[in-house]
């Protein structure tokens, strides 16, 4: 399903009443400092980025100085990489590398399964049989063995569980290799590179308890196949509807298996509540984003509560509000979303300051 349709699952999730229930007395801050964050955190913080940002000197300035991990947003996923006649691409993934390299950033391989990147070279021979798993294990070898001591993990598959959190999703991996191709890629992973850990990921771990069950349940399923499954991802794409408590219940939950836990691709969107028909939010922007900084302090929290072996990184899905994918089409709404924690020029938000707070009082 499209993100515009996640979004109205997540922003009609059991939420604060936000219409009509503003303080007159919210008052716009002036600008805040906050330590680097990559400083303050006993972990790697991470965020997304793309070449197209690399000539923006702000944007390199602000994500060298405050994150020491990079999770490419696009460009080493199959879109990127898989060229219609089959054949690989690797300009852009290798320009990611590159600078992760050359700005001493770790890199988070993102990602090489994905139920929404059913490219034109795999929809050619689906249902082929023994050609589609040579070009599954081919793809998966080529990428992870491409990136063997450049990236510190990976994504191995992303998403498998359905929209509405029942069960696994149907997909042309699974079409094609049946529901073990989660497992398989994990093995084709491990054999390209077996250095490096291998999550799984997927979104409203925290909103839909039903697809966090779903979730634990495929990655015991992946576990008890004796697949390298060794760490699990939860994207974190929230809002400030949030209800209170339920990132850390998702947190404490999916730590429950003992794997590495990635909080990997936070983004707390301040736009109205969608989907709540007639709903005219009046909430002024300084108290959304107060609240904003709330849902990332809750994070942080949950996040600085697991054993430290269980902390593998904290990951923003961008750096300043302007870069992330709710303020591009077709996700952009009415382009005032501020979902991230640095403002469209670089200054650091109340959110920031609200991680920096979570990890000293944690
Ligand atoms: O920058 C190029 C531009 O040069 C080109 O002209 C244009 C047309 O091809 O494409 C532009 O790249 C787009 C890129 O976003 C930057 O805007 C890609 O087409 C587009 O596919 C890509 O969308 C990304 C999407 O995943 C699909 O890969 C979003 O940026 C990215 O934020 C989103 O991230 C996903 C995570 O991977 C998984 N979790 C959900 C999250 C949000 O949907």
């Amino acid at each position: 399903m499209d993100p515009i349709s996640r979004r109205r699952i997540a922003l009609a999730a059991p939420a604060l009443l936000l219409a009509g229930c503003h303080a007159a007395n919210a008052q716009p801050e002036g600008p805040i400092s906050v330590p680097p964050l990559r400083q303050v955190a006993p972990f790697p913080v991470g965020a997304c980025a793309m070449t197209g940002q690399f000539q923006d000197p702000t944007f390199v300035s602000t994500l060298v100085s405050n994150f020491s991990q990079i999770t490419p947003e696009w460009e080493m996923k199959m879109e990127a990489i898989l060229k219609n006649d089959g054949t690989f691409d690797f300009t852009r993934p290798d320009m990611v590398a590159d600078f992760a390299a050359q700005h001493g950033m770790r890199l988070h391989g993102h990602t090489l399964v994905w139920y929404a990147q059913e490219m034109p070279a795999f929809k050619r021979i689906d249902g082929a049989g023994k050609p589609f798993a040579d070009a599954y294990r081919n793809y998966i070898l080529a990428v992870a063995g491409r990136y063997r001591g450049r990236v510190v993990s990976w994504d191995v598959v992303n998403e498998a569980i359905n929209e509405n959190g029942e069960g696994e999703r149907d997909c042309i991996w699974s079409r094609n290799l049946g529901p073990d191709y989660a497992a398989l890629a994990y093995r084709h992973a491990q054999e390209a590179d077996p250095t490096v850990p291998l999550f799984l990921n997927d979104y409203f771990l925290d909103t839909l308890p039903n697809k966090r069950r779903s979730f634990l349940r495929m990655a015991e399923r992946i576990l008890k196949s004796g697949a390298p499954l060794s760490g699990l991802g939860t994207q974190t794409h929230v809002s400030i509807h949030m209800r209170p408590g339920a990132i850390k219940a998702a947190i404490k939950d999916l730590a429950s298996l003992g794997l590495p836990i990635h909080l990997s691709e936070l983004d707390v969107s301040t736009r109205n509540a969608d989907g709540v028909k007639g709903r005219f939010d009046m909430t002024p922007m300084s108290e959304r984003l107060q609240i904003q900084a709330r849902v990332v302090g809750e994070a942080m929290e949950a996040f600085m509560s697991l054993p430290a072996h269980q902390r593998f990184a904290f990951t923003i899905w961008g750096v300043r509000d302007k870069d992330s994918w709710l303020r591009r089409p077709p996700n952009a709404g009415d382009g005032t979303d501020r979902p991230l924690l640095f403002d469209d020029d670089g200054h650091p938000k109340p959110a920031a300051r609200a991680l920096v707070e979570a990890v000293s009082r944690t």
